[in-house]
């Protein structure tokens, strides 16, 4: 496998190239070689004539001259030998080469056949015609035979032309085709030093002109690419600068608590509170600091990475478990419908912070003595995980941001406002969706998480 392009090319063109030359050569071959022996043929033919023209009666016998103008005939700078025999219709020869072959017997006369004299290959005709002379009819055969060498040059100087104006083609094509693509191949490497040069802070799309059409679908493609990390990073940033904003409250409210607890006596009554208000605010941090990590490994998490099964129910019910104190404690009825067969492909871990952050809103913004159902089902391809309450809910225009970080709605509570953009980010990571909604009768809220079912 050729992995060059300008090899490709080049196979491609000079494949069926070389393939004409070679049949196109074959067939000017047999042109020249056909045109030749026609020539070759009739001069030999002429030749015979004029001999036999010649041949003539005298005393009642056949006596043959041979004029010059029969040999003159075949004068060519490549010397051929020429050869000739007259016979009389007894066999009888009247001049000539005694032992120039005659064509085999059967042959309709003009008879024109390939021989060899004295070694050398020959062409050779066979001619007849009748004398008469007072009644009397005579036959006489002239033979006249000639080396090749004149007809060798004549297929040469027929054929060699043609080669090398294929040949020169071929070469041409070898030249070019490779200087071409260089020369057309620059828009690419220049695109690719763009590309290669590039910051990384440098998002900017690539600008298409002066490039082929053919490019054009790769920069589209690296652009679309471009575009998408530039969102990819304002996100980062984004979310760097928020966590950042949101962790520095909590850090001077703890300088401002230290130095005041450091102010304090050793036996100051102000001392514990201080020192237990320390220890709420550096609680809040530590929450507040796992929500963040939480939040951005959902958010880099992409759905083909997750590949675990996952039960569904167990997750859930260990996520009650931990939950059931803080329901007791509210007062709070904590229920559960769990299908035992539901699983989906995914984190454990991630999910389990998803249900854990689902049912731990329920129970923290239902009044005491409300009730909150978590329970998992199948529905066709999908499975699905709800969380209902009887809560306040959330009202319409502020469901719209709730999925946003640090976005809260109630402000008398406690809470980093991450809970559900977390939820939100597991569930995407999962190639999943979750929706919220109120209950029924417009009563409390019912959080809705609909993933793709395991693939049995
Ligand atoms: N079940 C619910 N009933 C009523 N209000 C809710 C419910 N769940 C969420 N909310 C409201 O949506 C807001 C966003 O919730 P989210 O879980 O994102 O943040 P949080 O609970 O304030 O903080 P965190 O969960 O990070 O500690 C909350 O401030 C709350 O006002
Ligand atoms: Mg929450």
């Amino acid at each position: 496998m050729v992995h060059s392009l300008r090899a490709r090319l080049l196979l491609w063109l000079l494949l069926p190239l070389a393939a004409f030359v070679l049949v196109a050569g074959g067939v000017s071959y047999d042109a020249a070689r056909r045109t030749a022996d026609l020539l070759q043929d009739s001069a030999l033919l002429a030749s015979a004539r004029t001999i036999i023209e010649d041949v003539e009666w005298d005393n009642g016998a056949l006596i043959a001259t041979i004029p010059p103008a029969a040999l003159e005939l075949f004068e060519s700078p490549y010397q051929d030998q020429v050869f000739y025999k007259v016979l009389s219709g007894e066999g009888r020869l009247l001049g000539g080469a005694p032992d120039l072959a005659a064509p085999s017997a059967g042959h309709a006369l003009p008879a024109f056949y390939d021989s060899t004299y004295a070694g050398m290959p020959i062409r050779a005709v066979a001619y007849e015609r009748l004398l008469y002379d007072s009644g009397r009819a005579e036959r006489v055969t002239v033979i006249v035979g000639k080396t090749i060498a004149s007809r060798e040059a004549m297929i040469d100087g027929l054929w060699r032309p043609q080669l090398l104006r294929q040949g020169l083609m071929l070469a041409l094509v070898l030249l070019l085709v490779p200087l071409g693509l260089t020369l057309e191949l620059r828009p690419l490497m220049k695109l690719k030093d763009e590309v290669a040069d590039r910051e990384p802070s440098q998002l900017e799309p690539i600008r298409p002109d002066h490039l082929p059409s053919e490019l054009r679908p790769i920069v589209d493609a690296i652009n679309q690419c471009i575009a998408r990390l530039k969102v990819h990073a304002l996100t980062q940033r984004q979310f760097i600068a928020d966590a950042a904003h949101q962790l520095r409250t909590p850090l001077t409210l703890l300088a401002t608590q230290t130095q005041f607890a450091s102010q304090c006596d050793a036996r100051d009554p102000a001392l514990p509170a201080a020192l237990s208000g320390v220890r709420r605010t550096s609680q809040k941090m530590a929450e507040l600091t796992s929500q963040l990590l939480l939040l951005a490994q959902a958010e880099s998490m992409t759905p083909q990475r997750v590949q675990t099964r996952v039960q569904l129910a167990g997750v859930l019910s260990s996520v009650l478990e931990e939950l059931i104190q803080a329901a007791q404690h509210r007062d709070i009825d904590l229920g559960a419908e769990l299908d035992e067969r539901v699983c989906i492909a995914g984190n454990a871990g991630l999910m389990a912070s998803l249900a854990f952050n689902l049912v731990d809103n329920a129970i923290r913004y239902t009044q005491r003595g409300g009730s909150v159902t978590a329970l998992c089902r199948r529905e066709n391809d999908e499975v699905v995980l709800e969380v209902i309450d009887d809560g306040p809910g959330i009202p319409a225009e502020a469901r719209a941001h709730v999925f946003e970080r640090f976005y809260r709605v109630a402000q008398d509570t406690e809470g980093t406002g991450l809970g559900l953009a977390i939820v939100h980010q597991v569930a995407r990571a999962h190639g999943g969706t979750v929706t919220i909604a109120p209950g029924a009768q417009r009563v409390g809220l019912v959080a809705t998480v609909r993933l793709p079912i395991w693939p049995e």
